[in-house]
């Protein structure tokens, strides 16, 4: 397994499966109040530059309950690429301690912060990738479906770290992954291109959210406008005015269809409030998967 989690596509298939086999060992033993201090006297730092509630709490408490410690370093704590660089911070953490979980904005910072460490580097978001999510995300459709295989995932909205991510994890296991983003907001081409070149996936990108929605098992959504797009918002409204999850979308979908979100959710905005707490909606079972799905990644990274 590559030393660090910085993107899904680092990982095979075997790989990825793996870490689902220990998070539902990880999670049953959770629940079922068994012990598994697996990273007994561990320390994770937390470095986050931009705002978390999901991430932050899941990792601490997670790392809490295998035993270590986690240590919250905010965006006006350490400062990283302003107060010192990348690289150097990346070296003085790695002395201190054993793994760096990081909330970046961009990429290229994630991947210096990797190349100076010398412990582990878990990608807790970037302005191009989330792949935590989007293993906690595939963890709750295969717990939620009860199977694997031939699952259609639409996705409706911007073309986004969590689109990427998506479009990463389509490269090594195979779905049909349906895209409905309005023109001018495509995700990485160079993500699409290798995970069609891969030919593991059916992946399309249609215009129309009706289209892309048709029988499918999963409708996806995330906010129109992510964390530092701010000042795009309103812009931002007008383009995907078309693209909400609503209850007229859902009739296209399959019947027993799941309706995820990342969340945070602009409620009103990407989705409606009658369908993200309506009975197809599975967002908070998504959301405690991030618990459980890191804390098996961290553990993974130790072996
Ligand atoms: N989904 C997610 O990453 O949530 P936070 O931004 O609250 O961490
Ligand atoms: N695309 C969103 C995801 C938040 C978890 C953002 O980057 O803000």
């Amino acid at each position: 397994m590559s030393k660090h989690f910085l993107a899904i596509s680092d990982f095979s298939k075997g790989e990825i499966l793996e870490i689902f086999d220990l998070t539902e060992d990880l999670k049953s033993k959770q629940k079922n109040d068994e012990p598994h201090k697996l990273l007994e006297g561990k320390t994770l730092a937390m470095i986050f530059a931009k705002p978390s509630a999901r991430t932050r709490v899941s990792f601490e408490v997670g790392m809490f309950q295998l035993g270590g410690h986690a240590l919250y370093l905010g965006p006006n704590d350490i400062q990283i690429g302003q107060r010192e660089s990348v690289g150097d911070i990346s070296q003085v953490l790695s002395r201190y301690v054993d793994i760096i979980m990081a909330r970046l904005f961009g990429h290229e910072d994630i991947l210096e912060l990797a190349k100076h460490a010398t412990v582990p580097i878990v990608n807790g978001l970037t302005d191009l990738l989330h792949p935590c999510q989007i293993m906690a995300d595939l963890f709750t459709i295969y717990e939620k479906k009860g199977r694997r295989d031939n699952l259609k995932i639409a996705y409706l909205g911007d073309g986004n770290n969590v689109t990427n991510s998506w479009i990463n994890i389509a490269s090594k296991i195979p779905m049909t992954l349906s895209l409905a983003i309005p023109e001018g907001y495509d995700p990485d081409d160079e993500i699409l291109k290798s995970a069609m070149q891969s030919g593991i996936s059916e992946i399309q990108i249609f215009r129309s959210p009706a289209e892309a929605v048709q029988n499918a098992d999963v409708i996806y959504t995330d906010v129109w406008a992510s964390m530092g797009q701010e000042a795009e918002a309103e812009t931002r409204k007008i383009a995907f005015r078309n693209f909400q999850v609503n209850a007229d979308l859902l009739k296209s979908a399959a019947a027993d269809c799941l309706v995820m979100h990342c969340l945070p959710a602009h409620r009103g905005d990407e989705i409606t409030n009658e369908v993200i707490d309506g009975p197809h909606s599975i967002v908070f079972d998504e959301a405690e998967n991030r618990l459980h799905v890191q804390k098996a990644i961290m553990v993974k990274l130790f072996e």
